[in-house]
């Protein structure tokens, strides 16, 4: 279903449940990657593109406790579809790093997974939406929940998706485990339950041999 991307550039996504430092661990290799002086774009889903903010405000909303799994898929592929084309796929064409903050198989481990839609009815509904376009690279940041919840608990309010509870998002990494038995070449998983540091030495790890760095 999925055509390979002819891009130059290089797709690196951060995938894992919340609170597993996706968002540090993105910063610190952006800030290493300019520093070696390559051209890098951080961005992330649900978002990325002014439309996808605000369908994201959408998403993350706690009043809107109606929103049905299926409305729910449709929009964050909705959001995917405008940031391919407006800003994914012209970085990737200049050959740009591209450090993208959650991508599909987000929508495989909480929609078609932990949401239960499935993953036939999740690809189906992104295919038009990546129109052909995966990451060369998923960093999977893994971490039992608890850990992550604690870490989540610390930053405050919890959004639409964080409320969901505990039984939700083991089922969201056990997506996301299922995901990497089914492409283990696109994956590469991270043991996040360390220090910032020690994370950041298995991400650079994955990474050097993508941009022929010596790590
Ligand atoms: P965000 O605050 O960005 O969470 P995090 O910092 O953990 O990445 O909120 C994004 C939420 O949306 C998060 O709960 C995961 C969820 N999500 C999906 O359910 N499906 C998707 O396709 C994507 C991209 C995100």
């Amino acid at each position: 279903m999925f055509r390979a991307p002819m891009n130059p550039g290089l797709f690196i996504a951060f995938e894992g449940i919340e609170g597993s430092g996706k968002s540090t661990q993105q910063i610190r290799l952006a800030e290493h990657l300019e520093r070696l002086g390559h051209d890098v774009v951080c961005t992330r889903e649900p978002g990325g593109t002014a439309t996808g903010d605000r369908i994201r405000a959408v998403l993350l909303d706690p009043a809107l406790a109606e929103l049905t799994p299926t409305t729910e898929m449709l929009l964050f592929a909705a959001s995917r579809a405008q940031h391919v084309r407006e800003l994914l796929r012209p970085a990737l064409a200049r050959g740009a790093v591209v450090l993208c903050d959650r991508y599909l198989h987000s929508s495989l481990a909480y929609q078609a997974w932990a949401r239960r839609l499935g993953r036939d009815a999740v690809l189906a509904a992104n295919a038009p939406a990546v129109d052909g376009l995966l990451p060369g690279l998923v960093l999977l940041l893994d971490m039992p929940v608890q850990d992550a919840f604690s870490r989540a608990a610390e930053r405050g309010r919890l959004d639409r998706i964080e409320q969901a509870g505990r039984a939700f998002h083991d089922a969201v990494r056990a997506g996301f485990h299922a995901e990497r038995e089914l492409d283990p070449t696109r994956f590469c998983t991270i043991d996040a339950t360390g220090s910032a540091d020690a994370v950041f030495e298995q991400v650079l790890a994955a990474v050097a041999p993508r941009l022929g760095l010596v790590s």
